[in-house]
């Protein structure tokens, strides 16, 4: 069983598959797998809609976060268990919605797409979903101060009612 499968709840059967992507696993999209995850279950929907995280590259794979993000998450109260991974081909197929933290995160993903010949209409920047953000792009937090891991937590917070949204409209409405 692969490990997407595993975390997506018993025997992977969750309705719904969401994985947040950004470069290396341990900033960004450890934040935005664990706000969404709460912000998913504050829904209601945690039955039904799995949360997971992966990275373009895979320099960090087998990583927890990075200390900032997880001191981060750890004032906000929003929990992570985290080992970093490499975004998988076959995860394309696997995912219901894919969101791309920055748009050189977007085109890797979207190139990788279409090198393995698979559709990509499900990959979305994350601020795609927040109809206020002035950007659209979650920028990297890594080589900044801590206040830009606060920064990207309240990004991930402002496009979670749109992703939620996103999700309950797809599941009324998909076959
Ligand atoms: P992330 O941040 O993509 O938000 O996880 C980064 C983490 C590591 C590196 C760059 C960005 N790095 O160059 O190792």
């Amino acid at each position: 069983m692969s490990e997407v499968l595993e975390r997506g709840g018993p025997g992977g059967t969750v309705a719904f598959r969401i994985m947040t992507v950004c470069l290396g696993n341990i900033c960004r999209s450890p934040i935005a797998e664990s706000v969404l995850r709460a912000k998913v279950a504050e829904s209601g929907l945690a039955e039904q809609v799995s949360v997971e995280s992966s990275g373009t590259a895979g320099w960090h794979s087998g990583s927890d976060a990075d200390p900032r993000a997880r001191a981060t998450l750890e004032q906000h109260g929003y929990p992570l268990r985290h080992s970093a991974r490499q975004f998988r081909r076959s995860w394309f197929e696997a995912m219901d919605l894919i969101l791309a933290m920055d748009r050189s995160n977007y085109d890797d993903l979207t190139e990788m797409a279409a090198r393995a010949g698979v559709r990509a209409s499900h990959v979305r920047l994350l601020r795609s979903f927040d109809p206020a953000a002035p950007e659209d792009e979650v920028p990297d937090p890594y080589y900044g101060g801590p206040e830009g891991f606060v920064a990207v937590l309240r990004m991930v917070e402002a496009a979670s009612d749109g992703v939620v949204a996103h999700v309950r409209e797809q599941l009324r409405t998909r076959p």
